[in-house]
Formats: C-alpha cells, sequence, structure tokens
C-alpha cells in the first residue's frame, strides 16, 4: 500500500500590508470593529503588475526547495484559486513555466473557494495512491484584493493576497516502518450556500458588459451571517468524519490547521468538536482571509516554525463558497 506524504511546504506573501487602521480611512468601519468581529489586524496585498502565477511559483519554488526537488522533476501541478491570471489558460500552467518545468507535467486549476487546497490535497493524494504520478505540487492561491469591492465593508476587510503550496509524494508505508503522510481526506459541497457567496456577473451566465461592470457586478458579494453558520456547521462535520474514519477522537488530535476566515467560526468548530482552541494555529490576524491559500501558508508558517514533531497528528479543514468544505487527517 502506498501512502502520500508532505516532503515540502512553501508560501509566498505579498510584502505591502494594509492594516485595519488604513481601511478605516476609506471605508466606514474600524480597527475596534474589524478585531472583535474577525480577529484580523491587516492584511497583504499584492503590487500591480505582478498575478496569482508569481505568487504561486514562488511558493512551489519553495516547496520543492524544502522537499529537495527539482521542480523539473514534479509529475504534476494542481493550483487551487478563485482568482486565475485570466481565464484561459489554467494559472497552473503559467506556474508550470515559471517554475522552468518543461512539458510533459501535468497542470491545471481547480475552483472550490476557500476549499480548494483541501480538495487539491485530496486529488494529488488519489494520483499518488494509484501511483498515476510520484511528485504533485499543489497550491492554493488568492489576489482577492482584485476582486472585493474596496466601498464595500461587508467584504473589503476581510481578504487578503497568498499562497502556499506542497510537495506531495510517496510515504514509507510500502516498506511498513512509516506512519507519517495522508491518512484519509473528506471532501463535499452544499449547495444551500450558492447565493450566499458569489461573483454575480463575468461567466457564462452573466458575462462582462458595461452594465455589469458599472453595477460592481464583477465583485465578491457575501451574506456573512448564512456563510458563517455554514462554516461553523460544515467545518464541523467534515472534522468529525475524519476524526470517525480514523477512529480517533478530538483528544488525539495534536495540530489543527483550519481555513483562516474568522476567529469566531474556529471557536465556534471547536466547541463542537470538542477541540481545544490551543491546537489550532492561528495567523489570519496578519493575514486575513486568504481563501484558498490559507490553509498551506498556516501549515508552511507552523511547519517552519518548528510546532510539528514527527508523527504528530494533524487535521486540516476549510469551508468556503459553494458550500465547498472537507477535512484532511495526516501523521506529521
Ligand atoms: O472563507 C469564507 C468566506 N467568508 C467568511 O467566512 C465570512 C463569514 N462571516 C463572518 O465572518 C461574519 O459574518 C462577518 C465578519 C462578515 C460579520 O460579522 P457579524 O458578527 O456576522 O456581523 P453582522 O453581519 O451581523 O453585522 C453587524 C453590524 C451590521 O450593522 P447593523 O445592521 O447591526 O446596524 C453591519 O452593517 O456590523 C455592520 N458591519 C460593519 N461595521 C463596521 C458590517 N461590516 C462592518 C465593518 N465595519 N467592516
Amino acid at each position: 500500500m502506498i501512502r502520500s506524504r508532505i516532503h515540502g511546504t512553501g508560501r509566498a506573501l505579498p510584502a505591502r500590508i494594509l492594516t485595519n487602521d488604513e481601511l478605516a480611512r476609506t471605508v466606514d468601519t474600524s480597527d475596534e470593529w474589524i478585531r472583535e468581529r474577525t480577529g484580523i489586524r491587516e492584511r497583504r496585498i499584492l503590487d500591480a503588475g505582478l498575478a496569482a502565477s508569481d505568487l504561486a511559483a514562488e511558493a512551489a519554488r519553495n516547496a520543492c526547495e524544502a522537499a529537495g526537488w527539482d521542480p523539473a522533476t514534479l509529475d504534476c501541478i494542481i493550483v487551487a484559486t478563485v482568482t486565475p491570471d485570466s481565464p484561459l489558460p489554467s494559472t497552473a500552467v503559467r506556474v508550470q513555466q515559471k517554475l522552468g518545468v518543461g512539458a510533459g507535467c501535468a497542470a491545471f486549476d481547480l475552483t472550490a473557494a476557500c476549499a480548494g487546497f483541501v480538495y487539491g490535497l485530496s486529488i494529488a493524494d488519489s494520483f499518488i495512491r494509484t501511483r498515476q504520478f510520484k511528485r504533485v505540487c499543489v497550491v492554493g492561491v488568492e489576489i482577492l484584493s482584485r476582486i472585493v469591492d474596496w466601498r464595500d465593508r461587508n467584504t473589503c476587510v476581510l481578504f487578503g493576497d497568498g499562497a502556499g503550496a506542497v510537495a506531495l509524494g510517496q510515504g514509507d508505508v510500502a516498506r511498513g516502518r512509516d506512519d507519517r503522510g495522508l491518512h484519509s481526506t473528506h471532501i463535499h459541497a452544499d449547495p444551500t450556500g450558492i447565493d450566499h457567496l458569489h461573483i454575480p456577473a463575468g461567466g457564462s451566465a452573466k458575462p462582462a458588459s458595461a452594465d455589469t461592470v458599472a453595477g460592481g457586478e464583477h465583485f465578491v458579494r457575501m451574506n456573512g451571517r448564512q456563510v458563517y453558520a455554514g462554516a461553523v456547521r460544515n467545518i464541523s462535520a467534515a472534522c468529525e468524519e475524519a476524526l470517525r474514519a480514523n477512529e480517533l477522537t478530538a483528544a488525539d488530535i495534536d495540530h489543527v490547521v483550519a481555513h483562516q476566515a474568522n476567529v469566531r467560526i474556529l471557536e465556534g468548530v471547536a466547541e463542537r468538536c470538542g477541540l481545544s482552541l490551543d491546537k489550532f494555529y492561528l495567523n489570519l490576524e496578519r493575514f486575513g482571509n486568504t481563501s484558498s491559500a490559507s490553509v498551506p501558508i498556516a501549515l508552511d508558517e507552523a511547519a517552519r516554525a518548528g510546532r510539528f514533531k514527527e508523527g504528530d497528528r494533524l487535521l486540516l479543514c476549510a469551508m468556503g463558497a459553494g458550500f465547498a468544505y472537507g477535512s484532511a487527517y495526516l501523521r506529521w
């Protein structure tokens, strides 16, 4: 039996910091409101002229370097994003080019919003366990600053830009001495969320036009309360599913690396699942919600800070637009 394992992690964050106080100068909000309701203090904003593939390639390169892999040896690049460089071609193929990976490697984007990285991990895990590929780079990248309406205080205070990546390869289970690696992934979607977090125009249902642009229909629209409730419900369900599938209790988990949307959502998940909040790695204070990038950025920060010991039990979980949601359980 083959198990996949994270051989390296990486991240890339823009240098430009946008604080709550700066935001409060342009929209009707305050540092106090944002911190109390979300836990966010600041977020990163990508410079004009750069795009998702630039950050994604940097994160992917860092993950490959940490794994000791030459990017040219990758079999597959999966980029989870809702902010591709452009609708066509995929951002993944642009990342392939920026990494200097020649023709032959598979490369594609996937859209599962904030759950995109967990979805990507699940797909990459299947590729490895079925021996289709040996080396897969899974990237979560978002340049959300380009799709939020900076006049809308309901959304613009929440989001930030960033990228995170993992180098996923074979574990050592075949030799019967290594429990490290991915033990299970669980991905789902709940269509009751379709209208609560969406971009009305710019797709085939309502192509971009002067009218859609004038109406701001190419920006994110969100019903915060509904998304909040959906996130607590669905992330908790995904965590409980991972625990059940691996015959574990909440007390067995050493670290939770969850999607960083709102600290209150994570408090709700912790309470429902009986997980101690101390086990959650939190960085949303510094980066805000980076959608599909948030789990791999947190994973990389925690890993490089030496938080994980070999064999530690990690639970990853996320939910976003759709609602798409999921979890993964792994031994570090
Ligand atoms: O990754 C998934 C994507 N999104 C999320 O996970 C977001 C999920 N939702 C949330 O995190 C929370 O619902 C929010 C942070 C968006 C909002 O927090 P809330 O406690 O649900 O506040 P609310 O929407 O109930 O709004 C409370 C008040 C409202 O005023 P009234 O109607 O009570 O007078 C809002 O208009 O706060 C007002 N408000 C703001 N005030 C200052 C909304 N946004 C702001 C703001 N600054 N930025």
